[in-house]
């Protein structure tokens, strides 16, 4: 049953997925509770006992591996069972050209992000009264994203990204910013609170987190040439070496 799972979850998930937001859904929760009830990792072992089951395939969580504008895989404890235990969670980040990650924080994680190719912008702040942290990341350069500091990360090139992300806990959380305006807050205090008019100028167009990534500027739109609709269709990056671009 295991062993199929991830082809038969990958097809369900790119239907009921399909144009809602980012929110891993637990692939096998039945597995999950079995190996949080085992006294003993040797126990753990019987249920995830096919080498299969230690084999994650970034390419195969159809949704959100694409290119356009982009997206962030997560190996952790919902969509890879032999995490579990393990304390860590391992993305992938499919930053295409001109797509950005709207700024977010992780309550349960600090955050590294390796630069695999690619030119990405990124920004973080830790709390109130710190200074912004820019850094531009390409081939074989990382930063490090503190627990609980909210980041962004731009890709301003016409080319596309891939960045590694890795993050101290299997169970991560990840709170996008933008998203408070549609949590069901009173437009009225929004307003009060963000001090302009945030149900007329902002609410009714924050884009949904999709996959993860969203597309950046217009400005790099027209730039690059890209068409939000008319874009290829996913995925542009197969996993061959020769994909990965070196300065
Ligand atoms: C990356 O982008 C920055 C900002 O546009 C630029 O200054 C830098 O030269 C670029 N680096 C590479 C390797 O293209
Ligand atoms: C704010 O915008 C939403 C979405 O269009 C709408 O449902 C709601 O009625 C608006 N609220 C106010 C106070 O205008
Ligand atoms: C939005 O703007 C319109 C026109 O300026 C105004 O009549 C309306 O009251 C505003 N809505 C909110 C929720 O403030
Ligand atoms: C993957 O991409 C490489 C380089 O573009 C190409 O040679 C190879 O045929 C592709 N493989 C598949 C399975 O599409």
């Amino acid at each position: 049953m295991f062993r199929q799972f991830p082809l038969l979850f990958g097809i369900c998930l790119m239907a009921a997925l399909e144009r809602t937001t980012a929110i891993d859904v637990t692939k096998d929760p039945d597995l999950i509770a079995k190996l949080k009830s085992a006294a003993s990792q040797l126990d753990r072992l019987q249920y995830i006992s096919e080498d299969a089951n230690w084999v994650f395939d970034y390419k195969e969580q159809g949704y959100f591996w694409n290119t356009r504008p982009g997206g962030v895989v997560n190996a952790n404890v919902n969509t890879f069972p032999a995490a579990f235990g393990n304390e860590m969670t391992m993305a992938w980040i499919n930053l295409g050209a001109c797509a950005m990650l709207t700024p977010h924080f992780h309550a349960r994680a600090v955050n590294w992000v390796t630069a695999v190719s690619g030119n990405t912008t990124t920004y973080m702040y830790e709390e109130n009264g710190a200074h912004t942290i820019k850094t531009q990341l390409d081939f074989g350069k990382a930063t490090v994203f503190p627990r609980g500091s909210v980041h962004y990360m731009v890709n301003q090139a016409c080319e596309d990204a891939i960045l590694i992300s890795a993050l101290s806990n299997a169970d991560a959380g990840t709170t996008n910013l933008n998203q408070v305006f549609n949590i069901g807050i009173p437009f009225d205090e929004l307003k009060a609170a963000f001090g302009f008019d945030v149900n007329n100028s902002t609410s009714n167009n924050i884009p949904d987190i999709g996959t993860g990534a969203n597309w950046g500027t217009e400005e790099c739109l027209a730039r690059c040439g890209i068409t939000k609709d008319d874009s290829p269709p996913p995925p542009s990056f197969n996993g061959s070496a020769a994909n990965i671009r070196r300065p």
